[in-house]
């Protein structure tokens, strides 16, 4: 089946009514609880001048946070992509785009994405399947239709291998995929990151990613949202089966990240990573951090803040409650690991038992 922008609009609408009213997560998350932060009894600091400041691709942000790639190129999607913004300029985080395929496929949807035109500021980060790249989208049409009109300030590109197996009008054909993107790294003016979308990404992928000359991993992985369910839900009971089936495919977050960065100890590369997938509180993030992860990335959470804000509050002030949350959790347990700054996580961690 050939990817159209209506059956495009059609699956994205179907996405958020499904990730909505479904239990679409996968387990996982529970993997944090394997670690314990080094609990403080003399923090020798003040809560109140915790420095929760990360640098990460060469700029400063106020949080070690971002919203992670979702929506986009729908009606819907352009008012939570509004909401997101609203909330990555106030705090001053990164915010991620989904996936920007239909601006490609029909460039009436451009201004579903054209969040720099209210919020000149934010750091934006846009998205594509790289799959996209064996289907028609070329590195040049990532380049000067997206990154440079959107003026997008770092762009990624999503490894969604086993959402396209499950999705019945999906793409594939993943080969040569690796040389492509090489090609848009040595071509874009801003920096490229690479990402998976809840199956996690392992230290021998990661090593061959790394050739490419990307400058972020996100490594994506188990324990948050699962594609395969969703898209499984998309569907007839065939592929609902098989949805189910795939629903705890993969690395979780935190395996993710323990083999990716003794991969880049051993190799002393310094590509940034990040933790996305399965997130769901300060606590989480702290202890990414302790790991060596330089960012996390949140999705279901905050989308589910805005798509159903509790009575009455807008969809903005459940968002910012929810992050407040996040924001609230990360600050204590850096005031009770009696880590000043974000750089002084790093370490203090030990796995159950020990
Ligand atoms: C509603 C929704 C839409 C998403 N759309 C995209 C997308 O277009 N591109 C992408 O790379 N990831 C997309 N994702 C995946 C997220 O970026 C993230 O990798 C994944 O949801 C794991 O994080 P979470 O467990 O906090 O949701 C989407 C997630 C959600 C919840």
């Amino acid at each position: 089946m050939k990817d159209t922008p209506s059956l495009s609009e059609k699956r994205k609408n179907e996405h958020i009514q499904i990730c909505k009213t479904h239990m679409v997560e996968s387990s996982g998350s529970h993997d944090w609880d394997q670690i314990t932060l080094w609990p403080e009894a003399f923090p020798e600091c003040d809560l109140n001048s915790i420095d929760t400041h990360q640098s990460f691709l060469n700029t400063r942000f106020s949080f070690p946070i971002f919203i992670t790639g979702m929506t986009g190129g729908i009606k819907n999607g352009k008012e939570i992509n509004n909401t997101i913004a609203k909330l990555a300029h106030k705090y001053n985080i990164p915010m991620g785009l989904g996936s920007q395929k239909m601006m490609l496929l029909n460039s009436e949807f451009s201004s579903f994405f054209d969040i720099k035109n209210t919020f000149s500021d934010i750091f934006l980060i846009g998205n594509i399947g790289a799959v996209s790249l064996n289907n028609g989208i070329t590195p040049t049409h990532i380049i000067e239709k997206l990154i440079k009109p959107l003026k997008l300030n770092a762009f990624a590109l999503h490894l969604n291998a086993l959402q396209e197996c499950i999705q019945p009008e999906g793409e594939r054909n993943f080969s040569n995929l690796l040389k492509q993107i090489e090609q848009i790294v040595k071509q874009s003016p801003v920096p490229i990151i690479v990402k998976e979308v809840g199956s996690g990404i392992n230290s021998r992928t990661l090593e061959k990613i790394i050739e490419t000359g990307v400058s972020s991993v996100d490594v994506s992985g188990k324990g948050g949202t699962s594609w395969s369910v969703i898209e499984g839900l998309r569907s007839d009971e065939n592929a609902q089966r098989l949805g189910e089936l795939f629903r705890n495919w993969g690395f979780t977050t935190k395996h993710s990240l323990e083999d990716c960065i003794n991969y880049t100890n051993k190799a002393k590369s310094n590509i940034e990573l990040t933790a996305t997938g399965g997130i769901r509180n300060g606590i989480h993030i702290a202890k990414a951090i302790a790991l060596g992860a330089k960012m996390c990335g949140v999705g279901l959470p905050f989308f589910r803040a805005i798509v159903s804000p509790p009575q009455g509050m807008t969809p903005f002030e459940a968002l910012e409650n929810e992050f407040l949350f996040f924001i609230d959790s990360l600050k204590i347990s850096m005031f009770c690991t009696g880590s000043k700054t974000v750089a002084e996580l790093t370490g203090k961690y030990s796995q159950k038992g020990i």
